[in-house]
């Protein structure tokens, strides 16, 4: 498999791809970076940096041209979300659920007439879209949902509340996941698309978060919401695979702002040792800072090359369910790691909010439970691997 998989790979970015990864870090350094603190204490992201990230086209990506996208692959879209995930991961987080769970998931599997309706203005980033799967009791065990669409002819009555729902209170299109025939389980779930504003969905209280406290995680909740027949995705039933397929895809954007959180604390720690002086010499001197910024790297470097080859994977059109996994397993922890050290190398600076590091051990947690806690990574990846 290792032949396959390395035959051909120069680990040389293209041109294009270090443009977007330059374009991707002038905009975090000048437009995220100033406020970043203030927005994670006051659990705020303007609506107006939203739109500047539209109009940079990081919401819409790897969207086709033919619908309002950047027609990029995933590698451009890896390399974006490290870059804005190493100063704001709750500004990436925004990034990866529109790009990866609702643009692609309407690009892959909606009809024509949806597209036109919905992936135009999502893939410009007029509107920010949301991913509803998540219920008060359907967390990792994600089949056994609550909330049921009964079909009602030419319409779907949908009644439920979903939980914990990243863009929930900013969302203008939301992707719900609801069971319509019980006794088929997963396989008698649908996904409707359901619009703000549609009469008896109500959006419930924000969450107060230990990290991403800037992006606005809402839970949802509809009373007899009259979803047109033309708003399901995909034919009567397909709403469960549907939520896999584009998971599978959001798993790599979830390493990659696991990836981007752990990459930003190791540079920030790397300029700290250099400069903080004890015993007569700069930390980066002493044998055990040495020993930490030595692990740090390799681990990167590591969880940067799994990142790369689920990304890789998907632009191939190979399968990817395992490698995205795989991804998100060790770039999520290597993102706890590297933000613990962090925090440490920086002693009693890095307990404060001004020099970073202790809000993004916060937001690091985050990338090991939301799209698959790490046991679930471990079970598609064992699954994967039992075939
Ligand atoms: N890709 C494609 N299809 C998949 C799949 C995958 N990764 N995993 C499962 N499926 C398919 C199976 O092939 C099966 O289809 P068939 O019946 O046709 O064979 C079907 O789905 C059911 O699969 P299982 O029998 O394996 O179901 P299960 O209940 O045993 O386990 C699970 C499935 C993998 C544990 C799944 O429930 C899961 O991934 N849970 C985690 C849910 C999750 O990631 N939630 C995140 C919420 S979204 C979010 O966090 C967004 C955000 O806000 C940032």
């Amino acid at each position: 498999m290792s032949n396959q998989i390395f035959q051909g790979l120069n680990f040389q970015l293209s041109e294009e791809h270090l443009a977007v990864q330059q374009a991707a870090r002038d905009f975090a350094q000048t437009e995220l970076l100033p406020e970043v603190i203030d927005r994670d204490e006051k659990e705020f992201f303007p609506e107006e940096l939203v739109r500047k990230m539209g109009e940079m086209g990081f919401l819409g990506m790897m969207v086709s041209p033919e619908y309002g996208g950047g027609g990029m692959d995933t590698v451009s879209y890896v390399l974006a979300m490290e870059e804005l995930s190493k100063v704001d991961a709750s500004a990436s987080v925004m990034v990866s659920v529109n790009n990866s769970l609702v643009c692609y998931g309407l690009e892959a599997y909606g009809t024509e007439e949806q597209k036109q309706k919905y992936l135009v203005p999502l893939a410009k980033g007029e509107i920010i879209g949301a991913f509803a799967l998540s219920e008060p009791e359907a967390g990792s065990d994600a089949t056994s949902q609550h909330t049921t669409a009964e079909d009602m002819g030419d319409y779907y009555l949908l009644n439920g509340t979903k939980n914990w729902i990243t863009n929930g209170g900013r969302a203008s299109v939301y992707l719900v996941m609801a069971q319509t025939h019980p006794e088929l389980g997963h396989k008698g779930i649908n996904c409707l698309i359901v619009e703000r504003g549609m009469e008896g969905f109500q959006i419930g209280k924000k969450e107060r978060k230990l990290g991403i406290r800037g992006s606005d995680t809402h839970s949802l909740m509809f009373t007899d919401v009259k979803v047109p027949k033309e708003n399901r995705i995909g034919a009567d039933g397909f709403g469960f695979k549907f939520a896999m397929s584009t998971l599978n895809g959001g798993r790599i954007g979830i390493a990659a702002q696991a990836l981007g959180i752990a990459s930003g604390a190791y540079e920030l720690s790397l300029k700290y040792a250099q400069e903080r002086k004890t015993f007569g010499k700069a930390i980066a001197e002493h044998q055990a800072i040495q020993f930490k910024l030595a692990d740090m790297a390799t681990s990167i470097e590591a969880a940067r090359l799994l990142c790369f080859k689920a990304a890789f994977d998907k632009d191939q059109h190979r399968s990817y369910v395992q490698s995205a996994a795989m991804a998100k397993l060790f770039c999520s922890q290597v993102a706890m790691d590297t933000t613990i050290e962090a925090v440490q190398i920086h002693g009693g600076y890095g307990f404060v909010k001004e020099f970073h590091v202790e809000r993004m051990m916060r937001d690091a947690k985050i990338t090991q439970i939301y799209e698959g806690t790490s046991e679930i990574q471990k079970m598609v990846i064992a699954r994967e691997i039992l075939k």
